[in-house]
């Protein structure tokens, strides 16, 4: 199998560790910075075409998977010129910024011959697989997720797309916490009604979008989700679920816990990058590339991957009203 991969920045770094752990050759890549582009080829693909045109790029490409790990307002540019040529996008989280791009995507996915997947890797996690198996098909009393991490002012001067609505589509919310929002709406089910609030407490001046953010999420399930980066270090990510019959289960980071006994998360798979993007990322590539050489459905598709991105449009629309996810 052949890769190519578009935005050639820190994720991207990822994925090539990753697709040449596999034995999966990089073929093309794209990146307007070519300095940059240069040194990632020079690690991890010596021997790829550079593109600096995307449109170029994907039209040429003889990869089997197109990995698009560019900024979140040019996903969906991307994904839907892809899949027009019936190519198979795997496209970095989140899928899309606005109600309208993703419309426009489900509308592309739907008459394509490519496959869409979407990188919500943490649903690949040792502790995310292990506590859905637990709670599957059982009664839940209560739930609730929080991320607590620091992002200081040169996080966000030292690039141009993040904290900008138009280029970033909001921060924490739809950046930090949208793979816990995930889980929990994968574990829990989709919310039929959001109530939320968010505000910039800390970075007044630098981003003109959110750095906290409170939501309560009302459905069979409902829960509630807590989300700041005004935290002074990055703190372990929690979603705790408490069950009818009393059990409590807490994953905190990549750890879980039944009822305070940590669970054996062992996971065979090697991280990349931080801490926090899990390991799931290796076993996301794998499926997905699994699921293009058997021509199989992959899990992460367009529609189920536009759940989250409704769930964090709704909290921004919301400003303290019920409204409708
Ligand atoms: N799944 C995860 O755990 C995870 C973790 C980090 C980032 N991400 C996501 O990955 C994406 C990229 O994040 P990042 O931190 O790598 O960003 P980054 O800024 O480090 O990298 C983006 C790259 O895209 C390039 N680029 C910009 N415009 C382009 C264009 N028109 N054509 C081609 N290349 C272009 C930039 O030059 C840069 O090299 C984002 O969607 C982000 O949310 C996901």
């Amino acid at each position: 199998m052949k890769a190519c991969i578009i935005g050639l920045g820190n994720i991207a770094t990822v994925h090539a560790c990753v697709l040449n752990e596999q034995q999966i050759e990089i073929v093309d890549v794209c990146d307007v910075n070519v300095e940059n582009a240069k040194a990632f080829m020079e690690k991890y693909c010596p021997n790829a075409k550079l593109y600096t045109d995307y449109k170029e790029c994907i039209y040429k490409t003889t990869a089997d998977v197109i990995h698009i790990t560019t900024p979140h307002y040019l996903h969906k540019d991307m994904t839907v010129y892809a899949l027009k040529l019936n190519k198979n996008v795997l496209c970095e989280k989140p899928l899309c910024i606005s109600y309208e791009q993703l419309d426009e995507i489900l509308t592309a996915e739907k008459s394509s011959k490519g496959k869409l997947g979407v990188c919500q890797q943490n649903r690949f996690n040792e502790a995310s697989i292990l506590l859905k198996k637990a709670i599957d098909g059982q009664k839940i009393k209560s739930a609730y997720g929080n991320l607590d991490w620091y992002r200081g002012e040169n996080y966000y001067t030292s690039s141009d797309w993040r904290g900008r609505k138009d280029k970033e589509g909001g921060s924490v919310m739809i950046n930090q916490a949208l793979h816990t929002l995930d889980i929990m709406q994968w574990l829990l089910g989709m919310p039929e009604f959001c109530v939320a609030e968010t505000c910039n407490l800390m970075h007044k001046g630098v981003i003109d979008t959110e750095d906290t953010a409170t939501a309560v999420f009302l459905g069979e399930n409902s829960f509630h989700f807590y989300a700041s980066l005004n935290a002074r270090t990055d703190h372990p990510i929690n979603v705790s679920i408490e069950m009818e019959n009393g059990d409590k289960y807490l994953m905190s980071g990549n750890d879980l816990f039944f009822n305070g006994q940590k669970q054996d998360t062992t996971c065979y798979a090697k991280m990349y990058g931080k801490s926090c993007y899990g390991s799931g990322h290796f076993k996301i590539l794998q499926n997905f590339y699994n699921c293009v050489k058997m021509n199989k459905k992959f899990e992460i598709d367009g529609e189920e991957a536009g759940k989250v991105v409704k769930l964090i449009l709704a909290v921004y629309k919301s400003k303290g009203e019920k409204v409708k996810v």
